[in-house]
């Protein structure tokens, strides 16, 4: 058993050197021409979650869309205008919520260090931030990014889909470069937040031609979920579920689920019935630790993710200079 063990976590470090980013970010980057950026960034986020106990995830969930889309460069936070209708009205974004918070700690930076740190870097110090916030690890945010001058909803079509099957989310991640541990530790990104019905209703009923209701989800947990979500067009548009028990705290108990059959999405639970997944699945649901450690590394890939050092210091986050 220990040396299974020991093979899972050799396996891990492997798969972690063998794509360790190229991109110039440094994270000391600001250290002269904004000291208080990460103090002003993590007590504005602060003060929102304070108020509002959904904005952790949503700015979590709001980084790792604009990272998959055009790399991180703040692409998600442009708004719409007449002529383009931005990444923010793509369907996947349309639940993309709490930008006002990116918008509060830039106003407040352009004021201690105008025209200097850029919205994708203010998002991906968030983006920790919450982390750390809600219980989770902390690591050092890289930065020097630049911000994009394009936003197109079209774009959002890329993003994985809460229906994908592993060999999607494999590709959807590898084309990113981003690896198969990458994907199955930012899916632990789910020990956070809510989703929607329509995200996962399709497991409920009518699932195939063999089958009502998704065989992989635990009976009790659907029936639960048919409960909240019932299939009338006169449901609350709000309806929804948790993605894990603990929806506020950042924790393990994502995976502890998905081996139960509570994962929500059939993305969540196909990383169990995998063989290039089930491994990771395992091994993260019995150490928190692990979790942790592997969590920073990926979150660390995740913001190199299409980094370009050649865009601009936007002034507003939502409009391009
Ligand atoms: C693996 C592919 C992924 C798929 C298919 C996926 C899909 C989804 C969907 C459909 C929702 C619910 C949207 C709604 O109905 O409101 C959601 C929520 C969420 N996702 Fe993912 N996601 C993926 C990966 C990630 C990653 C990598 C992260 C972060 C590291 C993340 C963080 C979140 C968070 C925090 C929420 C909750 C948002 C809230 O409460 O407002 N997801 N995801």
């Amino acid at each position: 058993m220990a040396s299974k063990y020991v093979v899972v976590q050799i396996l891990l470090t492997l798969l972690s050197v063998a794509s360790l980013s190229k991109a110039d970010l440094y994270s000391d980057y600001y250290d002269k021409t904004c000291p208080e950026l990460e103090k002003i960034v993590s007590e504005t986020v602060l003060n929102a979650s304070k108020y509002d106990p959904k904005v952790p995830a949503r700015l979590l969930r709001m980084f790792f869309h604009d990272c998959f889309i055009r790399g991180c460069d703040a692409s998600i936070l442009l708004d719409s205008t007449p002529a383009n209708k931005a990444e923010k009205g793509g369907r996947p974004n349309l639940s993309v919520r709490s930008f006002y918070v990116i918008d509060q700690a830039k106003a407040k930076l352009e004021k201690s260090c105008p025209r200097t740190v850029s919205c994708a870097d203010i998002l991906t110090i968030a983006a920790r931030d919450v982390v750390v916030q809600s219980g989770g690890p902390s690591w050092e945010v890289l930065k020097g990014r630049k911000d994009g001058r394009v936003s197109k909803a079209s774009d959002t079509r890329n993003l994985p889909a809460p229906t994908s099957n592993v060999s999607q989310l494999i590709q959807s991640f590898a084309s990113r470069g981003l690896d198969v541990k990458d994907m199955v530790t930012l899916s632990g990104g789910h020990t956070l937040g809510f989703s929607h019905c329509s995200s996962f209703e399709a497991r409920l009923q009518n699932f195939s031609l063999l089958h009502d209701i998704d065989p992989n989800l635990d009976s009790d947990f659907a029936q639960d979920l048919k409960k909240k979500c019932p299939a009338t067009p006169l449901r609350d548009q709000n309806a929804g579920q948790f993605l894990d028990s603990t929806a506020s705290v950042f924790d393990n108990d994502y995976y502890k689920r998905l081996l139960a059959g509570k994962g929500v999405f059939l993305s969540d639970q196909s990383l169990v019935g995998d063989y290039r997944t089930s491994y990771i699945v395992d091994a993260f649901a019995k150490d928190q630790s692990l979790f942790f450690k592997e969590f920073t590394a990926s979150m660390l890939k995740l913001g190199n993710v299409g980094v370009s050092t050649n865009g601009e210091v936007r002034l507003d986050c939502r409009v391009v200079n």
